[in-house]
């Protein structure tokens, strides 16, 4: 079975969107020859300016929320440069492609990409092609040996190297940044959000991640674990909401780990001076914080990863009401055998338990996974716990993936790839086809009851129905009405399918 989406009218500004896995979520995805991929397009029309002299650059994003976050970051440098976006490939003196490595998959997309570009740069010499991200930070220079067509390698902590690295390949040289920084976290450049619809944004708040689960490459790829000044994070919040955003993500590999004590690595806060320790921000101080600032608009975050979850963040999450009421939080597998081969710090029991102190303290709290199958030596009793334990959580969604084994960490240096290929994709099916029952028993919760949404854009399904989320993130469309993009709209909720609510407008939420 070919690993597809699961429900076409979803989006892809998931934080936890990757090309190529399957995904049963209650948000608006691509159509499947979009997956993966969002080409950036700009809010006003198209900023291409009809001087002849400036140059553009045309910017694909592939991967998690971080990437397309990142491209954002990207974008702003490069207009310091005299750069504007096109959505137009043919239009581009610059074509960059912010690209994933978490799965081989998402890597074989990328490479067939460069030889479609390879096909358009033979009719256009002056065009340069650029890697960033993940690929670029894997495969460094063997990248631009093995793709003759690559200008430009630049890795995720090197975008504000830019500018120097186009003058490089304008003269006609190949240019090349990958190194990893302790302290980056481009907290002095605004995004120039692409692909906007004015109303959803993402707020990076750490970057890199000391994890080290032993299937993930993110560790090597985006480096050490970090964390913004939150001055810059509150800043770009009241930023978003004077331009009229009504829905902020704050992002990182591992939310909960956030620490600020002035700077500098999470891993060397041992050795902060007492005053910088005893003023430190925390991510529940940081949650608290951004809810304080800006009541109206709603807060989301992503990822939260289950060892450095803490009560507080529930606590200051049910306080207010402009967060909303639902953490992702991957567990992997629901197997404590596989559990501690994959270096997670927490057993199935562990797990269980922070979920019973959320649905404690927030009861209707939804929650959502990353289930991995067929991680070296799962078994079949292994597997079985996993469905065990969604049967037990019964997830709102999730994100599910079969173990695809990455270069240099360590279960490809220690264990082998041992389950075969139709026996990972049995697995994926039956958690897929389970979370497909569970997800439905969620949206299901929702019918008779009203549900506060924010209109996000028009369903992909009829003009004339509104889509938006509610509050534990699941998509709701209903009929426009007199309603806009951007309101808050209490809807009370008629039907479902497992991925979406459907119901009627019974005028404006509070939240306006
Ligand atoms: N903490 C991160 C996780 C990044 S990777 C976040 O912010 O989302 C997203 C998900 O990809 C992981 O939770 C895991 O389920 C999956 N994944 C990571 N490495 C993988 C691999 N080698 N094979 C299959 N799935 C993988
Ligand atoms: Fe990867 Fe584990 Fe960090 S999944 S991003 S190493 S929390």
């Amino acid at each position: 079975m070919k690993e597809k989406i699961l429900n076409k009218e979803r989006k892809n500004r998931n934080p936890h969107f990757v090309n190529g896995k399957t995904t049963v979520l209650p948000t608006n995805l691509p159509t499947e020859n979009q997956v993966g991929k969002i080409t950036q397009r700009i809010d006003t029309e198209d900023n291409t300016t009809k001087n002849p002299h400036t140059k553009r650059v045309y910017i694909e994003s592939y991967g998690c929320a971080m990437n397309f976050s990142d491209s954002e970051i990207v974008a702003s440098v490069l207009s310091k440069k005299g750069y504007t976006t096109t959505t137009k490939l043919d239009d581009a003196d610059l074509i960059l492609l912010n690209t994933c490595s978490i799965r081989e998959k998402a890597e074989q997309t990328i490479r067939k990409r460069l030889e479609k570009f390879n096909k358009i740069k033979k009719t256009n010499k002056f065009l340069k092609i650029g890697i960033l991200g993940c690929m670029a930070e894997r495969l460094k220079n063997k990248l631009i040996e093995e793709e003759k067509i690559v200008d430009l390698v630049v890795g995720p902590d090197a975008y504000k190297d830019l500018p120097n690295l186009i003058d490089e390949i304008e003269k006609g040289q190949r240019a090349i940044n990958v190194l990893l920084s302790k302290d980056e976290t481009y907290s002095d450049i605004t995004p120039y959000r692409l692909n906007s619809n004015g109303i959803n944004a993402f707020i990076s708040i750490t970057r890199g991640c000391d994890n080290m689960c032993t299937f993930c490459v993110v560790p090597f790829t985006r480096g050490r674990e970090r964390s913004r000044d939150p001055q810059s994070i509150l800043e770009e919040l009241n930023d978003l909401s004077k331009k009229g955003y009504k829905e902020v993500t704050l992002l990182g590999q591992n939310v909960d780990s956030y620490l600020w004590y002035g700077g500098g690595l999470k891993k060397d806060f041992h050795k902060a001076s007492e005053i910088k320790k005893s003023t430190a921000i925390n991510f529940s101080n940081l949650l608290e914080k951004c809810a304080i600032k800006q009541p109206k608009i709603r807060i989301r975050f992503s990822t939260s990863n289950p060892q450095d979850m803490s009560l507080d963040v529930i606590r200051i999450m049910a306080k207010y009401e402009n967060i909303c009421n639902h953490i992702h939080l991957p567990v992997q597998s629901g197997s404590n055998k596989i559990l501690n081969e994959m270096n997670r710090q927490h057993s199935r029991e562990e797990y269980l338990e922070l979920i019973n102190k959320i649905k404690d303290i927030i009861p209707d709290c939804s929650i959502s996974q990353d289930i991995i199958v067929g991680f070296p030596g799962e078994t079949e009793e292994d597997h079985k716990q996993t469905l065990d334990l969604m049967e037990t959580v019964k997830y709102s969604f999730g994100y599910m993936y079969k173990y695809s084994e990455r270069p240099g960490t360590v279960a490809q240096r220690k264990l082998l790839d041992d389950v075969d290929e139709p026996t990972k994709k049995r697995r994926l099916q039956e958690i897929v086809e389970l979370q497909q029952n569970h997800s439905l028993i969620r949206t299901k919760e929702f019918l008779n009851k009203v549900v506060e949404v924010l209109i996000e854009k028009t369903s992909k399904k009829s003009k004339l129905y509104w889509s938006g989320k509610n509050n534990e993130n699941t998509v709701a469309v209903f009929p426009k009405e007199n309603y806009n993009v951007g309101d808050f709209v209490s809807v009370k909720i008629t039907d479902c399918t497992s991925a979406t609510l459907i119901g009627r407008a019974i005028g404006y939420s509070k939240n306006n």
